[in-house]
This record gives structure tokens, sequence and C-alpha cells, in this order.
């Protein structure tokens, strides 16, 4: 009989997670070093990284943290060098660092707000999984996990503007990418799938939007938000951990190429 528990130990394994210095970046760190990787997190805020970092070593985990803008080709190529030399290479990413603009009609946009998704959203999982993936040759194996969005797999306009053109696009981009780079090493033994979380509470994502909202429209977007998830909530980031660390840890390893829904029932039901 199998151990089915031993499948979701990490001890000895390295791990990388973007944008891990807050939200659900820190969360995965956090359960990636309970599983017993040593993790190494990276956010382009250095002391949220080193905030995380610190919180991991408290509960008695491995972390190192690295401040790291996935928007920056050269920071990444470094990151990936630094990796190499201090860890002898990373068996495990994930491209978590995403962020939203002030959301818009598609006509209203402004172009600036459009390349600046693209650069952190689509661009920066291309540059980290191109770096990382030499290293995870030279292993033998990896898992690649990047984190998309329910507006990847779905439109939504309840009538005024709650997500926006360069979001969804960028979370689609996204789901493609996993696809295909799933496709491309899976007889190498590199698995890629993606999450696509539904409206999760307790992070920074929306706060551009917030700002710029009074009360009656953020309590309208609120229950926009709960009529379209028949669990009638948000969820919170904990609710999160499980189905990354499957993702990340022998217990998927025949799995590769996905894309899972963490969304109270968004686009399932
Ligand atoms: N919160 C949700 O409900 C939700 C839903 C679907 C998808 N997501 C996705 O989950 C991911 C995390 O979102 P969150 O809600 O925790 O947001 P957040 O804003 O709370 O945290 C994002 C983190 O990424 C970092 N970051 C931003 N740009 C970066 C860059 N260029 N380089 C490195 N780090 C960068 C930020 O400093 C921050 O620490 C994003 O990709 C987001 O699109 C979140």
């Amino acid at each position: 009989m199998s151990n089915v528990i031993q499948q979701f130990d990490l001890s000895g394994k390295i791990a990388i997670v973007t944008g891990a210095g807050f939200g659900l970046g820190r969360v995965f760190a956090e359960t990636l070093a309970e599983a017993g990787a040593s993790v190494i997190v990276t956010d382009r805020d250095g002391p949220g990284a080193d905030e995380t970092a610190s919180l991991i070593e408290a509960a008695g985990g491995k972390a190192t943290a690295m401040t790291v803008d996935v928007a920056d080709p050269a920071a990444i190529e470094a990151m990936a060098a630094e990796i190499a030399k201090d860890h002898g290479g990373a068996q495990i990413l994930v491209n978590n660092a995403g962020i939203t603009c002030r959301s818009t009609r598609l006509h209203e946009m402004p172009v600036e707000d459009w390349n600046e998704v693209l650069a952190i959203n689509l661009s920066g999982v291309f540059l980290c999984t191109r770096a990382m993936i030499p290293q995870m040759l030279d292993a033998g194996s990896g898992s690649i996990i990047n984190i998309s969005s329910i507006l990847g797999l779905v439109g939504h306009y309840p009538d005024f503007a709650m997500a926006n053109i360069c979001y969804s696009a960028t979370k689609a981009g996204v789901i493609g990418l996993t696809r295909q780079t799933a496709a491309e090493y899976a007889a190498d033994n590199i698995r890629v799938n993606a999450i696509a979380p539904g409206w999760h509470g307790g992070t920074r994502l929306g706060d551009v939007n917030r700002s710029s909202m009074n009360n009656d429209m953020i309590s309208k977007f609120e229950d926009a938000v709960l009529d379209g998830t028949p669990m009638k909530r948000r969820g919170v980031p904990d609710e999160l951990a499980g189905l990354l660390l499957y993702l990340a840890s022998d217990a998927s390893s025949y799995m590769t190429g996905q894309v899972i829904a963490n969304d109270g029932g968004w686009t399932g039901i």
C-alpha cells in the first residue's frame, strides 16, 4: 500500500515563489515550507519578501528572501544564477506575482496600463519559466504552478467595470502558456499546471480599484461578487494551500497541463 501522506512531503526540494511578499504568494511560500521545502521567497517588494521569510523561519521552516521584479529579464537571469550557485537549482516554481489596473471598459483603457499588466502578469511568467526550466531539466524533474484567475476563463461585467481587459487577457494567456509548456516538457518529467482562483479576500490585488470607489460602489461590487458565487462568500487565501501543495508535490505526479478553478462554484455550476 502506498503511503499517500508521504507523497505530499517536499523535504529536500528547493521551491521559488514569485510575488511572495504578501497575499496569496505568502500563503503559498509558507505552505511549501511547512511541507519541508526550502523556499526562495521573491518579490519586487524587498521588505515584504524579508517578512515572509522571517515568518517561515519563525515557524521552523527554511527560507531565503530575494528582491526580484518579474518584469525585469536581467533580474530574473541573476535570480536563476544565484539559485543554481547557492542551492544547486530549484525543482518547484510558483509563478504567482501579478497585478491588476484600474478597471474601465476596453475602449477607455490606457495603453500604458495594458503594457504594464502584460509585462508582469504574462511576460513575467514566461521569463521566470524560461530561466528556471534548465535547472529542472538538470534535476530530471520539476513542477511549475502558474496562478491564473477565473477571469482568464470567463468574462464578467455586471453593469459596471469590476474586471478589466488587461487582467483577463493576461490570465487567459497564462492558461495558454501553461498548456504549451506542459506539452513541451511532459516527457522530461516537468509538470506544469495552473490554478484559477475565484474572489479571495485579504489581499491587496483590488486596492487599485477600491481606492477610487465610494462606499456605494464598493458595496455594489461586493454584492456582484456574492451574486455570482454559488457558495455566497469570498474565499480566504488558506483555502488555496491544499491545492497548491497537491500540484507542487508527487501527489499529482501524473497530472500536467491542467487548470483548476478554486472559486466557490463561479465557473462550475
Ligand atoms: N486575490 C484574489 O482573489 C485572486 C484571484 C485570482 C487570481 N489571483 C492572482 O493571485 C496572484 C496573487 O495575488 P494577490 O491577491 O495575493 O495580490 P497582492 O497584491 O496581495 O500580492 C501580490 C504580490 O505580488 C508582488 N508583485 C507585484 N508585481 C510584482 C513584480 N513585478 N515582481 C515581483 N513581485 C510583484 C506584490 O509586491 C505583492 O507582494 C496574482 O497573480 C493574482 O492575479 C488573485
